[in-house]
């Protein structure tokens, strides 16, 4: 990593943090140590990157502005003066940082919880390095708790959740106020429960092949390098 802005702290002081949204915040400030100085940040999406642009606001005199995944995030940049790229105005971007709905101890997650998941994996996949921010809620030993998010074309819709019922998985169609929610790409959210995902790479690429299918929340494919997790300790780094 070429000129980090902030020196590493895998050292850091044992602060004592009590509630979720301190965790998050926790994080949200610790990855800045991942921003380099001069280049352009990928950013995710949810409450936890919420706390990084906080956060990046801070910083913002030394980047030259980021790269955002979601309608949501582009906001909250812009608000906090930091200006924002289409991924195709810019080359491979040295950091990507962004929550999870969990992560398995080989840096494989599930996301999409906030419906980005598209956006989220061009950017992660633009990449070098994914930084995971998360608070320890979000360690699993194996994938699938959390129900799993699918982006899909609406007319598939039905033929996607019989794919996902042999495979044991119960899918239904994310709603908001009544209807089904339409993500940032125009499309609906499948959510799927009852699937243990022992076999995340495998299970990416198959799912990922069914036709409507634009998405699938599982980033093996595209993992976390590094996962700043908030614990009650502090910030503990796994990679
Ligand atoms: C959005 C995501 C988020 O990163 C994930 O849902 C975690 O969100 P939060 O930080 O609010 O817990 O994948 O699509």
């Amino acid at each position: 990593q070429r000129h980090p802005i902030i020196p590493g702290f895998r050292n850091q002081p044992r602060i004592v943090a009590v509630s979720q949204d301190e965790l998050k915040a926790l994080v949200g400030q610790a990855a800045l140590q991942y921003v380099v100085q001069g280049e352009v940040v990928g950013v995710g999406t949810g409450s936890t990157v919420n706390k990084f642009i906080e956060a990046l606001a801070g910083i913002r005199d030394r980047i030259p502005g980021a790269v955002s995944s979601s309608d949501a995030s582009t906001e909250r940049l812009r608000a906090a003066g930091i200006r924002v790229f289409d991924a195709n105005e810019v080359g491979e971007l040295a950091v990507y940082i962004d929550g999870a709905d969990e992560i398995d101890g080989a840096g494989h997650m599930i996301k999409g919880g906030g419906a980005a998941l598209t956006r989220e994996k061009i950017i992660a996949a633009q990449s070098r390095r994914f930084i995971c921010i998360a608070d320890e809620s979000k360690r699993v030993e194996v994938l699938g708790r959390f129900p799993l998010p699918v982006e899909v074309i609406p007319m598939a819709t039905q033929a996607v959740i019989r794919k996902f019922a042999a495979l044991g998985g119960a899918a239904q169609v994310r709603q908001r106020e009544g209807r089904p929610l339409v993500t940032d790409n125009g499309q609906h959210i499948l959510d799927v429960t009852g699937l243990q995902i022992r076999s995340p790479l495998a299970f990416e690429s198959e799912v990922n092949q069914w036709p409507g299918v634009v998405t699938v929340g599982v980033f093996a494919h595209q993992k976390a390098a590094v996962c700043l997790l908030g614990t009650a300790g502090g910030v503990q780094t796994l990679n």
